[in-house]
């Protein structure tokens, strides 16, 4: 027999089954946009089926209208958001709506209290009573809420660091570890107490523990850090939605909540063994990564060029390797650098890129870019397949890059980036440095590399300086 119900039913399997084939597809460059494509038919099948759902239960014409309105509101905005943003901007909007999402599970938490625990006559809270699972749906208030909370919180942290509207550098709280070990026992404590007697304020008590504890966290980790922090933010909107699915009595939103928090939980891992982090210290808001001493060292005089003597340069060297970051982004010197690859490679020189994992603003940033560009992806190496290279190199071309080439990384303990690998790029003959001045890099570390013997700078905005050495070769 069909029903709407069954039919729903179907729908959803139907559509979790699109989104693990999108996650398969998102994770190869050739087949990222067919998994685009599962993920936005699987969104349609789910959205189309909660409706019908909706509509067959108890949905009132206000509730429909009120419905239909907020769907149009929302896409519209996102459909303008996604179309305008740059590429560079990615991440701080990929911030934002995560930290919707945590504002979602936590309206959905509240609802689910005042609907049952603060209604307690009312049809519904009886018969959970009368099954027993009375427990079990406050447990699933104060797990909901409480994740909720830390991802909106954290997320809007994660979005001002990411947009620069705060500093990026670690917030030290005096004894922030135990700040944070405190709130999770408070927690803990308060989870049982609910359970046993679900009152209104011990849920906001809650609310607000979590809401501070999300901020506090984020606000924790420094820099460098941040690529995981998103990541890990994505995971944990993962898991409160999950938590919604279960208040809601939604499959499909507990099988998709589960699927982004188990695959963001698995990148924040990957990202943490390629930046040499402990999982446990980033997800524990930087637990045992103590912020070193400013450093105002003093590392001497660094020498400038003009783009003619690059040109010279160039024109001599047999191997070139050029690493690119966040600022060939802003600048949007792709195109430009292609052509110079193209022309050197035309000349008969070997000219490769080496990609560090993190550089730029997003997860394969530079390989986007230059694929966009057309340079061939055979030239395109990751750090770990080029850095044993530089050292037989004539001339490295440090494109808007800075920490992902910063030696302190990788010779000085007392950095705030050390032990994170990075391209030692410095190995090679010359190297050359397209920035627009003396600035640190993200994570606001200054940068030994420029003040060495082999380094000369190119300033200018580095499209700009790209297109002047092309004109001189
Ligand atoms: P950064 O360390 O961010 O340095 C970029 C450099 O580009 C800056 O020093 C800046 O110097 C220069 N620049 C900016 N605009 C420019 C322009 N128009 N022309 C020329 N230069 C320009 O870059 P990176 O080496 O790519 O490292 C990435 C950093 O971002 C890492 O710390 C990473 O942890 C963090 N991060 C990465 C991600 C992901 S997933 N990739 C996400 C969040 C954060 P001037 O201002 O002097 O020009």
């Amino acid at each position: 027999m069909f029903t709407v119900e069954t039919t729903a039913t179907a729908a959803y399997v139907v559509a979790a089954l699109l989104f693990i084939l999108a996650l398969a597809g998102l994770s190869r460059h050739e087949t990222s946009r067919a998994g685009n494509t599962f993920g936005t038919v699987g969104m349609a099948v789910a959205l189309v089926a909660t409706i019908a759902l909706a509509l067959d239960h108890t949905i009132k014409p206000l509730g429909l209208a009120l419905l239909v309105g907020a769907m149009l509101v929302g896409a519209s905005i996102g459909l303008w958001r996604a179309r305008v943003v740059e590429m560079t901007g990615m991440p701080e909007l990929i911030a934002l709506l995560h930290s919707f999402v945590g504002l979602a599970a936590v309206l959905v938490g509240w609802n689910g209290y005042l609907h049952i625990e603060g209604h307690p006559h009312g049809a519904d809270a009886i018969a959970l009573r009368a099954e027993g699972l009375a427990g079990i749906h406050s447990a699933e208030v104060v797990v909901g809420v409480f994740i909720g909370a830390v991802t909106f919180t954290g997320s809007i942290v994660a979005n001002l660091k990411l947009s620069a509207r705060i500093k990026s550098a670690p917030m030290m709280l005096p004894g922030k570890n135990f700040l944070n070990l405190g709130a999770l026992v408070v927690f803990a404590a308060l989870t049982v107490w609910f359970v046993i007697d679900p009152t209104i304020w011990l849920l906001a008590a809650v609310t607000v523990l979590a809401l501070l504890l999300g901020w506090h966290l984020v606000a924790s980790i420094g820099g460098g850090d941040m690529p995981v922090v998103v990541s890990m933010l994505n995971s944990y909107s993962g898991w409160a939605a999950a938590a919604s699915g279960f208040l809601l009595s939604n499959d499909l939103l507990i099988i998709t909540g589960a699927l982004v928090g188990s695959s963001g939980a698995y990148l924040s891992y990957i990202m943490c063994k390629a930046m040499n982090r402990s999982f446990i210290s980033v997800i524990a808001g930087g637990f045992g990564i103590e912020a070193g001493p400013a450093s105002d060292k003093d590392y001497g005089e660094h020498r400038e060029i003009t783009a003619e003597s690059v040109a010279e340069l160039l024109d001599s060297a047999d191997t070139v390797i050029i690493t690119p970051g966040y600022g060939m982004a802003v600048a949007q010197a792709q195109n430009g650098v292609a052509e110079l690859t193209r022309r050197l490679r035309a000349r008969g020189v070997n000219v490769r890129f080496g990609i560090h994992p993190v550089a730029g603003r997003l997860p394969g940033h530079m390989n986007v870019l230059l694929a966009e560009a057309k340079v061939p992806y055979d030239i395109v190496l990751e750090m770990d397949e080029i850095n044993d290279d530089f050292g037989d190199t004539a001339v490295v071309l440090v494109i808007g890059a800075n920490d992902t080439v910063n030696p302190a990384a990788a010779e000085d303990p007392s950095s705030p980036i050390a032990g994170m690998p990075v391209l030692t790029v410095w190995e090679a003959d010359n190297v050359i440095v397209f920035k627009r001045s003396m600035a640190s890099g993200y994570a606001g570390v200054q940068n030994p590399l420029f003040f060495r013997d082999n380094t000369a700078m190119l300033f200018g905005d580095a499209r700009d300086r790209v297109d002047a050495i092309l004109a001189a070769l």
